[in-house]
């Protein structure tokens, strides 16, 4: 790519937005102009914005921090005309987010999202770039709906899911009929710190709110298909999710548990991960999935960094005796999960020409 792309980061002071920050600080394709969070924040710089709340042990990226005032994601005539696209991850109500997103689509400016609020649109793809990047076909339809030349709306799945369907999809063929999956997720999935959340100190809740609904439906419209202008989610898998927020500051755990409608060797399995190739992204991971045979592991505070966060750590891969196979993975939720699976999709979208 010539010349950088220039981005907006809506949300930008929130836990994802300063991932942003960080992730797109050295990106070889894209560059940040415009940082934007509530009204409370425009005016400030990005430093006295977020006072004490930077979450990284290294400094934010001088640039950033002194010479970029924060603007109000209400501006959006005014940042969608300044930049090529937007990330968007604010925490607003979902119909305000529905609003917001389609207004700047609606300006022309296309919006990569990390929010739940347009996940259900049919015409508005979520994708996993490894898994279903032929669903970024449905923009051309959206863009007929809105009106639109450029501007359109694609969104990544939710955190929870991302570190388990990259270790399923590639065992699809051979014929996944049901799942159990029991989630361990870190606090900053819920945009907290163990400062705001001491709650969770010595403790596990076994609900988040709306996140078991997610786990157990966004598979099936990323495994999808498009059918007259709308994606039609796919009726299998059966999938049943329990999801528990633990005391981890950042790395989702998933216990994982697949019927299939043949026997597999487990031996199989393995190979089938070892052989997911990635699509050659300036963000993609060495190695999507990469299998541990130490009982320990994947664990938390080990593996969720692994590949720049961007890889699945998946181990303890065994029979199960009322399902067939069970397993463990562990992906980072505010880089796999979030800013970072943004980027990548935004990456994608800039190869097919989308952006
Ligand atoms: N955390 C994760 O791992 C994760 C993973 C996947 C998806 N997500 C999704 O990403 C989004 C952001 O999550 P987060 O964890 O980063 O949340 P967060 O830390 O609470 O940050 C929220 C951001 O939204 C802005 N905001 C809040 N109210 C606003 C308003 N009325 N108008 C404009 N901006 C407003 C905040 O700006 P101020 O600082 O000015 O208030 C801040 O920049 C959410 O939709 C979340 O569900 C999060």
């Amino acid at each position: 790519m010539p010349k950088k792309l220039s981005v907006a980061i809506l949300g930008a002071t929130g836990l994802v937005g300063q991932r942003f920050v960080q992730i797109l600080e050295n990106h070889p394709w894209f560059k940040i102009k415009i940082l934007a969070a509530s009204s409370r924040s425009a005016g400030k710089t990005y430093k006295e914005a977020l006072k004490d709340k930077w979450i990284f042990k290294t400094q934010i990226p001088k640039e950033i921090s002194k010479e970029i005032i924060l603007d109000s994601v209400a501006n959006a005539e005014k940042i969608a005309s300044e930049v090529d696209f937007v990330f968007c991850a604010v925490n607003m109500e979902k119909e305000e987010i529905k609003e917001l997103e389609y207004k700047y689509a609606g300006l022309e400016c296309p919006v990569i999202s990390n929010n739940s609020a347009h996940r259900v649109t049919s015409d508005v793809p979520m994708i996993i770039p490894e898994i279903n990047p032929e669903h970024s076909e449905i923009i051309k339809s959206q863009r007929k709906r809105l009106g639109t030349k450029r501007g359109f709306i694609a969104v990544k799945p939710n955190c929870s899911i991302q570190c388990f369907m990259p270790a399923l999809h590639p065992l699809k063929e051979f014929g996944i009929e049901s799942i159990v999956v029991c989630t361990y997720q870190a606090i900053s999935g819920a945009g907290k710190t163990f400062s705001d959340f001491p709650e969770i100190i010595d403790n596990v809740i076994p609900f988040i709110k709306g996140e078991e609904e997610k786990t157990e439906n966004e598979p099936l419209k990323i495994w999808g298909t498009i059918n007259n202008n709308k994606i039609i989610n796919s009726s299998n898998p059966i999938i049943s999710a329990h999801c528990a927020r633990v005391p981890v500051s950042d790395g989702h755990m998933a216990s994982v548990f697949v019927k299939f409608n043949k026997k597999i060797e487990l031996a199989k399995i393995i190979e089938k991960w070892q052989n997911f190739t990635a699509r050659g992204l300036p963000s993609s991971p060495e190695n999507i999935v990469t299998y541990f045979e130490d009982q320990k592991r994947p664990q938390t505070v080990l593996d969720r960094g692994l590949c720049g966060g961007m890889g699945i750590s998946v181990g303890r891969l065994r029979r199960c005796s009322i399902f067939d196979v069970k397993f463990v993975c562990v992906s980072h939720n505010t880089i796999r999960g979030a800013a970072g699976g943004s980027v990548l999709l935004a990456e994608l979208l800039c190869n097919l020409g989308y952006i």
